[in-house]
């Protein structure tokens, strides 16, 4: 790893980039989520959520065997966090609430947790307190393994209810303080792991996946039905992708391909969708090359993430020349390019709607895991790779594309779904066995003295 790798012509590193290049309101924020970061599981009247479940009953699906039991301990040091990313020059922190930790049974009908409430009332009010802007996530690939159980959880339509109700609740306690929301991270990823290639919770598969056989759940239809639910419960919860929340429908070519796989939106759940936010929440790691093969049948089983099959062909061309540098995850490529491209594509195909980029981040090897730490980790590839990227930013908003905010993932080392503690994209490191021991890296130092000015390191 480390710098090899040619960056041009998918960017390269912008030494010059600076806090002042940005508008002065423009929000410089972390990101955390509550299954991999909490730990906490049993406190307090928490229930298992579908995390909990997976990482128990399928050991063998983590690289390390681990699970977000304790992860970094967030639930008992969140306000050491918080002081952290204050302390970065930060004014923004976008953090998830964990459902099982305020309705443990799923439904509002079997009861709130006040205690619950009250840790997420702490985590809101320390936020404000050091002056930082929270954003809350509702739904991070997290929800009540007690909905999974009793329904199939985000493959039945009675999960749009349920999300419905435990959004209510989260509007009504925490509403007066919390102006940015995030209804649902990444619900490709929890159709995608979850019901296609089961490399993620809840681990529903069908046949040979990456390297176990799993035969519980149907690879061809389930995805699509889980990608339904969870836009449904987002226009649920806002009631009040792009093209479902945009137009309020699949965009045609997918309905093609797809055929009867794919749900259909009444009319009714169509009016709801269109039209469903407020700002747009990007979350970029990586480019891929895509091929142009409209009758092929992809085995969506073959998606993992761990892959040769996926590695192989995303990342380099038909000369097969790289997309870009290697990372410590396969699946990451350092690709700066494309969040411009990205950017622009949204300001251009969809009226040039609010963005925040909501995470943005790079993993890395963290060979400094298993011994002691005293010194400074030197990860001289972040520094890089958010110099490359905050210009990336510039120059779509220069084209005039509407970015209010940028957020990195992640603030600490933590647990990364299907790697376990073995790839990590803190600005901090943590010490697993000692949660509380964090540590700045070379990047979390760059990044204090960027928005803060004054970096000796250009
Ligand atoms: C996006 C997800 O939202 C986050 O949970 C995950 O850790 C990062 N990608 C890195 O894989």
């Amino acid at each position: 790893m480390g710098m090899a790798g040619k960056w041009s012509p998918s960017g390269r590193p912008d030494r010059n980039v600076s806090r002042a290049q940005f508008p002065p309101d423009f929000l410089f924020g972390a990101t955390s989520s509550s299954y991999q970061y909490e730990g906490g599981t049993w406190d307090d009247g928490r229930r298992p959520s579908i995390w909990d479940a997976f990482t128990h009953a399928y050991p063998e699906r983590i690289l390390d065997r681990s699970s977000g039991d304790v992860a970094t301990d967030s639930y008992h040091l969140y306000k050491d966090d918080i002081s952290l990313v204050k302390n970065l020059g930060m004014n923004a922190y976008r953090f998830s609430v964990s459902w099982s930790r305020i309705l443990p049974y799923g439904k509002l009908s079997r009861g709130i947790n006040q205690k619950g409430i009250h840790y997420y009332n702490s985590v809101i009010n320390e936020t404000l307190s050091q002056g930082l802007t929270p954003f809350m996530t509702l739904l991070h690939l997290d929800y009540p393994q007690a909905l999974q159980d009793e329904y199939g959880g985000v493959l039945s339509h009675r999960f749009v209810d349920d999300f419905r109700d435990f959004a209510d609740l989260c509007f009504k306690e925490f509403g007066d303080r919390i102006k940015h929301w995030v209804a649902i991270n990444e619900p490709h990823t929890l159709s995608r792991g979850g019901f296609a290639v089961g490399d993620l919770a809840p681990g529903r598969c069908s046949g040979n996946a990456r390297n176990w056989t799993c035969d519980v759940g149907n690879s061809g239809t389930e995805p699509y039905i889980a990608a339904h639910n969870q836009l449904l419960a987002h226009a649920a919860a806002v009631q009040l992708f792009m093209d479902p929340i945009t137009k309020g429908d699949y965009p045609e070519s997918m309905k093609q391909n797809l055929g009867n796989r794919l749900p259909r939106f009444t009319n009714e759940e169509s009016e709801l969708l269109k039209g469903s936010f407020d700002f747009l929440g990007v979350n970029y790691y990586t480019g891929r090359y895509a091929m142009d093969q409209p009758n092929s049948n992809v085995d969506p089983r073959q998606s993992s993430y761990l892959t040769d099959a996926l590695i192989n062909t995303s990342y380099r061309n038909s000369k097969g020349e790289p997309l870009g540098p290697e990372t410590a995850a396969p699946w990451v490529r350092i690709y700066p390019a494309g969040l411009t491209k990205v950017l622009l594509y949204i300001k251009n195909k969809y009226g040039n709607p609010l963005v925040y980029i909501t995470e943005n981040g790079v993993p890395d090897l963290g060979n400094y895991t298993h011994s002691p730490l005293k010194a400074t980790p030197n990860d001289n590839i972040r520094v890089s790779f958010y110099q490359a990227h905050l210009s990336s930013v510039l120059k779509a908003m220069r084209k005039g594309a509407n970015v209010k905010g940028y957020m990195v993932w992640a603030l600490l080392d933590n647990f990364e779904w299907l790697t376990g503690y073995t790839i990590k994209f803190g600005l901090y490191y943590v010490d697993v066995r000692n949660p509380s021991v964090r540590i700045p890296k070379l990047s979390a130092l760059w990044f204090r003295k960027f928005l803060k000015g004054n970096d000796r390191r250009r």
